[in-house]
């Protein structure tokens, strides 16, 4: 236990940690686009039972969301200490070598990594707060199907995109999203150590592409919501 502890506090456990819950995440998050498409296919009452039936998972439902809110959490944390672990790096030898020159496209990535993680966690936030715990039954968010009465999470998705901010926002969040993964992939393979000098290219176009699908798959969503109304 002290030497897993140990190696994941070094500055490679550190990268090691970022890689996995990222490439965790980008798992859930393709799941997440695949689900949220039947907005796109999908009729309203089969959204509708499909949010249902994750709801009616219970317990189960919540054994998931512990162990994405521990990848959120540890990527979250290894990413912030490797950010730090990099600035000092990085003062350190400008404090050696007056004449160093401008910061390196590296460090760029990383601080922009950094920009686009904390606005993604924070979007994370208000998403989560206004779709999962926002308007249900109570609220009359209802939808009768097979005489039950279950949450209407489509109207609550349809009424939030049919207004110009929220898609303005999901749009540019969306695009930071696809930036994120993009070097995130590349980045978390790198880590990994699964990359020689001839896979580079290959991970690298696989990483553009996986950012390209996720990030417009998402973008699409609101923007579709916005101009057609959900559902066909
Ligand atoms: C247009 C884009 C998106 C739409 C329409 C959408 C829709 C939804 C809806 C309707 C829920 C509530 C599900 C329920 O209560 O059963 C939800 C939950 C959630 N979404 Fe999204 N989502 C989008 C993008 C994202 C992105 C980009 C992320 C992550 C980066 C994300 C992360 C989450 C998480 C973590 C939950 C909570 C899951 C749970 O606790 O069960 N979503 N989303």
């Amino acid at each position: 236990m002290g030497k897993l502890s140990s190696s994941l506090s070094s500055t490679v456990g550190r990268k090691l940690l970022m890689g996995l819950t990222g490439l965790g995440l980008v798992m859930f998050v393709a799941g997440h686009l695949a689900g949220n498409l039947s907005l796109l296919i999908g009729t309203r009452t089969q959204f509708n039972q499909y949010t249902h039936l994750l709801e009616s998972l219970g317990p189960t439902l919540w054994i998931i969301e512990l162990g994405l809110l521990a990848l959120f959490g540890l990527h979250a944390y290894s990413g912030i200490m490797v950010w730090f672990t990099n600035r000092r790096a990085r003062s350190d030898k400008y404090r050696k070598t007056a004449n160093a020159g401008g910061p390196s496209l590296k460090s760029w990535s990383s601080v922009w990594m950094i920009f686009t993680g904390i606005v993604l966690a924070l979007f994370v936030v208000v998403h989560v707060w206004s779709f999962k715990y926002g308007p249900g039954v109570a609220e009359g968010y209802v939808q009768h199907v097979d005489g039950e009465g279950i949450r209407d999470l489509h109207r609550l998705v349809v009424e939030t995109f049919s207004q110009p901010g929220p898609v303005i926002l999901y749009c540019g969040v969306m695009i930071l999203l696809g930036l994120h993964l993009r070097h995130g992939f590349w980045s978390a393979f790198q880590s990994l150590g699964a990359m020689n000098s001839k896979l580079t290219p290959l991970t690298y176009a696989i990483g553009v592409l996986v950012a390209v699908l996720i990030g417009l798959g998402f973008l699409i969503l609101p923007v579709w919501i916005y101009i057609n109304g959900g559902g066909i």
